[in-house]
């Protein structure tokens, strides 16, 4: 398996939700000054870049589901803002079962190519039976889900590195497979994941170059960092982590408290409560009740990951100091949602990252 087994001396990475679904990252019927189209979202990776942005991360969903009317696919969104950039990467989210490793392993070699190495993936592993059963595919029990992608992971991996590959899986099969053209990007584009359940940690572990989890509170979080990380260990990897985050940066933090309070005095009960019983059934169905959502409340479910619990909801000065206190837990990139985009990042950029640095030039002056 590629990576070191130590954690690499870098900056804290951003990343932010591409809003290529419509409805926004909260539900809730407050003005959101985002839209969900390719005119929008090529301004916005624009701008995210201009602003420091390291990555962007499309969604994948096939059916409405709660406050996501409109959805455009992941893989040929990520191009089209590749194609609009020059720095940034993107990753495409992909759903195993829909996808095919051979299909996913072809389609992002050529467009590491024709994007000069930036695109990467995350692989999430279903939480909406609906969605599966609108389009026939067979809803697999939680770890049986995880256990699919694990091999989803390998396989990919395997083509994406060897000649004449071989593999006798559950779920995919491969006999003497050479893809030409490899990647460009080496060893392969990089391969995120989504979920915090215990087999999700796992699968990280032991498969993953990045673990993605829902927002949080730093000891929570760290508890399941040094989880992870102490089995990664054991396999000789270190696991990268992001962590996502509802960012709601303003000049005072009574400014940004009271756009928290309006977010949920404004939320969708029905559609927020009707989202609540589906990711809770798939939270709670992995068998030790740790997954993503599994203690999530009415509030927290407002943003769809539970990005209001990482409490990046306050002063540049607030924030910057709060996600210094992430990468000293063991975070490695801070994945931004925003209520108004494009407007938001570019604040960002300009008044939260540049603390974030002189905090951490700080530290690092500190620790020599
Ligand atoms: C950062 C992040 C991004 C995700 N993106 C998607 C997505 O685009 N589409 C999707 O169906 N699920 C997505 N998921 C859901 C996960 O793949 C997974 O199904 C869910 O978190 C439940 O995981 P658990 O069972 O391990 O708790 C995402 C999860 C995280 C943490």
């Amino acid at each position: 398996m590629s990576q070191t087994s130590t954690r690499p001396e870098a900056d804290i990475k951003f990343a932010y939700w591409v809003p290529n679904v419509s409805g926004g990252l909260v539900v809730s019927k407050i003005e959101q000054r985002t839209h969900w189209g390719i005119e929008y979202n090529t301004r916005l990776a624009q701008t995210a870049e201009q602003a420091g942005f390291d990555y962007a991360l499309s969604q994948i969903r096939f059916t409405a589901g709660y406050g996501a009317e409109y959805q455009h696919e992941s893989v040929s969104f990520s191009q089209a803002l590749l194609h609009a950039t020059s720095k940034l990467k993107v990753l495409a989210a992909i759903l195993p079962g829909p996808w095919h490793p051979a299909v996913v392993a072809k389609q992002l070699s050529t467009i590491d190519h024709l994007t000069n190495g930036r695109i990467a993936i995350n692989v999430v592993s279903g939480w909406f039976r609906g969605e599966f059963h609108a389009i026939g595919e067979p809803w697999l029990d939680h770890d049986e889900r995880y256990r699919r992608s694990e091999e989803f992971i390998r396989a990919l991996r395997g083509i994406w590195t060897t000649d004449k590959f071989s593999f006798h899986g559950d779920f995919y099969r491969f006999h003497d497979y050479t893809l030409q053209p490899k990647p460009l990007s080496q060893p392969h584009p990089e391969i995120f994941q989504g979920g915090s359940s215990r087999a999700a940690r796992d699968m990280a572990a032991r498969v993953s170059d990045w673990y993605f989890t829902n927002g949080n509170t730093p000891d929570k979080l760290k508890a399941q960092i040094d989880d992870i990380q102490a089995k990664a260990a054991q396999n000789g990897r270190y696991v990268k982590i992001g962590v996502n985050a509802f960012v709601i940066a303003r000049d005072t933090e009574e400014e940004a408290k009271a756009v928290l309070a309006e977010i949920i005095a404004k939320a969708d009960p029905e559609a927020v409560n009707a989202f609540g019983d589906a990711v809770k059934q798939a939270g709670q169905a992995s068998p030790e009740r740790e997954g993503n959502w599994a203690t999530s409340t009415f509030e927290d479910l407002v943003q769809y990951n539970d990005g209001f619990r990482t409490n990046l909801i306050g002063t540049p000065q607030q924030i910057a100091e709060r996600i210094v206190a992430l990468k000293a837990i063991g975070v490695d990139l801070v994945l931004c949602g925003f209520l108004h985009f494009i407007e938001e990042v570019e604040y960002f950029g300009r008044k939260v990252l540049p603390l974030v640095r002189e905090l951490e030039a700080q530290r690092a002056l500190v620790a020599a």
